[in-house]
């Protein structure tokens, strides 16, 4: 008979989950504190170990880690009175083998203890040499959310931060992909070293190489002096690659060399360097899409892939929605000298019904903007943005067919790169934005379709065979960039 040993002074809190474990034959101990436990469960050899957090004279790092040190092949569950961001990401780093919020969902935690009674000990044993003694620096509460997709998230950050792994963070724009990758490096043993994004879209593909890499004196007309890229200021600490989607072939090829090696050369340099450096990329395009249009390397993909992270749209969030609305009503107070009070039943109506397309960032920017106008202390719907864009729209239309404010958008977006685009495809500018604009909907399409070229041919309305046709010019375009 298998024995779980539950501590938790507030036992009530748990019957429901003892009682359903001893129905299934499991025998259950209990110990009211860790004094009890630590003197007993040396002798008593659990099976697997459920344990409140909040104790009276260990945080819950220390309770881990004198559990581990009893034996350190024992599963142990973490359960917190409430959901907690650092709490979730800590008890992953020690060494937990979940962890859950009360109230306890049953079910889940039940799965959870069956699933790690099932494995075979000795191969998932904690190795007591890379699970980490110090405490670890909390990073500011500033992953706010504590819907059971962000517990998991935590959860997964608190798994992967202390190695060395290179992590690839998907998920929408503005779902907080940069946040994560923070997270990452202060929950991991570099977070004494520095942190350094660099967004791959924003930075024109001749410039990103130096900028990542370096240069050396002379390596082309300008090159003054030698330049250090970001790879090697990012020694020892972690380099935050955005939009990774949106890397050349010819620089993937460098970042896979880095990641399988460590070493690079600078541009126009001979020297061979070697870097410590954990790369974290991220990308809110379909990885698995720009393989297939040969614009992004299946190599580097499986390399990233190892260790990744999906982070789901704010409107799959549930109550997250408000949190967060309330999280950056302060903030926003406090940087604008305001003193909002709080959202009118509409408005938070409003905020939880809206689908937020652009995610955590549009609401942000949305309260932003709401706390800036507001004058009565309390935000109305009128202060938001989305509820005067959709006013102006029309109910109905907000789905419905693109007019002129599409047309707007695009300009609005090219406005803003228009110099730069000039100046590197001069002479092709009409077919090559065309071209771009024309891959963009069809790898759209094709990722809404879960890559079915009949349902996205159909989406489109074009012919199967003009969609292999474009497919196909895209990958060779890709191919002659290589
Ligand atoms: N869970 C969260 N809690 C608090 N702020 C968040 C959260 N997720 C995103 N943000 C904020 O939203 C904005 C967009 O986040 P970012 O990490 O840049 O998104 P992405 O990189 O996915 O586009 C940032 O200002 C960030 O601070
Ligand atoms: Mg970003």
């Amino acid at each position: 008979m298998k024995q779980i040993a539950i501590i938790d002074k507030n036992q009530r809190s748990i019957q429901k989950l003892a009682d359903e474990l001893k129905s299934r034959g499991y025998s259950v101990q209990n110990y009211q504190d860790e004094q009890e436990a630590l003197g007993r469960l040396g002798d008593d050899h659990p099976d697997l170990i459920i344990s409140e957090l909040a104790l009276r004279n260990h945080t819950g790092p220390e309770i881990l880690r004198e559990l581990k040190k009893l034996d350190p092949a024992v599963p142990i569950i973490i359960i917190s009175e409430h959901s907690n961001t650092q709490d979730a990401i800590d008890s992953m780093r020690e060494g937990a083998y979940d962890y859950f919020a009360k109230p306890l969902d049953t079910q889940k935690t039940l799965a959870a203890i069956e699933k790690a009674l099932a494995r075979t000990p000795s191969l998932d044993a904690a190795d007591p040499a890379t699970t980490p003694d110090q405490p670890f620096v909390v990073g500011g509460n500033r992953l706010v959310g504590r819907s059971p997709e962000m517990m998991e998230i935590y959860k997964r950050i608190g798994q992967v931060a202390a190695s060395d792994a290179a992590v690839l963070i998907q998920g929408e724009s503005g779902t907080g992909k940069e946040l994560v990758a923070q997270a990452i490096h202060e929950n991991s043993g570099r977070r004494t070293g520095p942190f350094l994004a660099v967004n791959c879209a924003a930075i024109p593909e001749t410039l990103l190489e130096s900028e990542l890499f370096g240069y050396e004196r002379g390596a082309f007309t300008g090159a003054v002096a030698r330049k250090i890229g970001k790879f090697e200021q990012a020694n020892g600490g972690t380099i935050f690659l955005d939009e990774i989607g949106d890397m050349s072939l010819a620089i993937q090829a460098k970042v896979l060399r880095v990641l399988q090696e460590q070493t690079f050369e600078r541009v126009g340099g001979r020297e061979t360097i070697t870097v410590n450096t954990r790369v974290v990329a991220a990308t809110n395009k379909s990885l698995v899409e720009c393989m297939k249009t040969g614009s992004f390397r299946v190599d580097l993909f499986y390399r990233l892939k190892v260790v990744s992270i999906f982070l789901p749209g704010l409107r799959e969030r549930g109550d997250d929605v408000m949190l967060l609305a309330n999280y950056f009503l302060q903030k926003y107070n406090y940087q604008l000298v305001k003193n909002v009070r709080g959202l009118s039943s509409e408005a938070a109506e409003l905020v939880q019904q809206y689908d937020w397309p652009g995610n955590v960032r549009e609401l942000e920017n949305n309260v932003q903007t709401a706390v800036l106008l507001n004058k009565s202390g309390i935000l109305s719907c009128e202060d938001f943005p989305i509820y005067l864009e959709r006013k102006e729209r029309g109910p109905e239309s907000s789905h419905g067919p693109a007019g002129h404010g599409l047309a707007d958008s695009f300009r609005k977006v090219m406005e803003s790169q228009f110099g730069t685009l000039a100046v590197d495809f001069r002479g092709a500018l009409y077919d090559r934005l065309v071209q771009d604009f024309e891959r963009a909907l069809i790898s759209l399409a094709l990722e809404k379709v879960g890559g079915n070229q009949v349902r996205a041919s159909k989406l489109l309305g074009i012919s199967r065979n003009t969609l292999r046709n474009r497919i196909e010019r895209f990958g060779q375009g890709a191919e002659r960039a290589r």
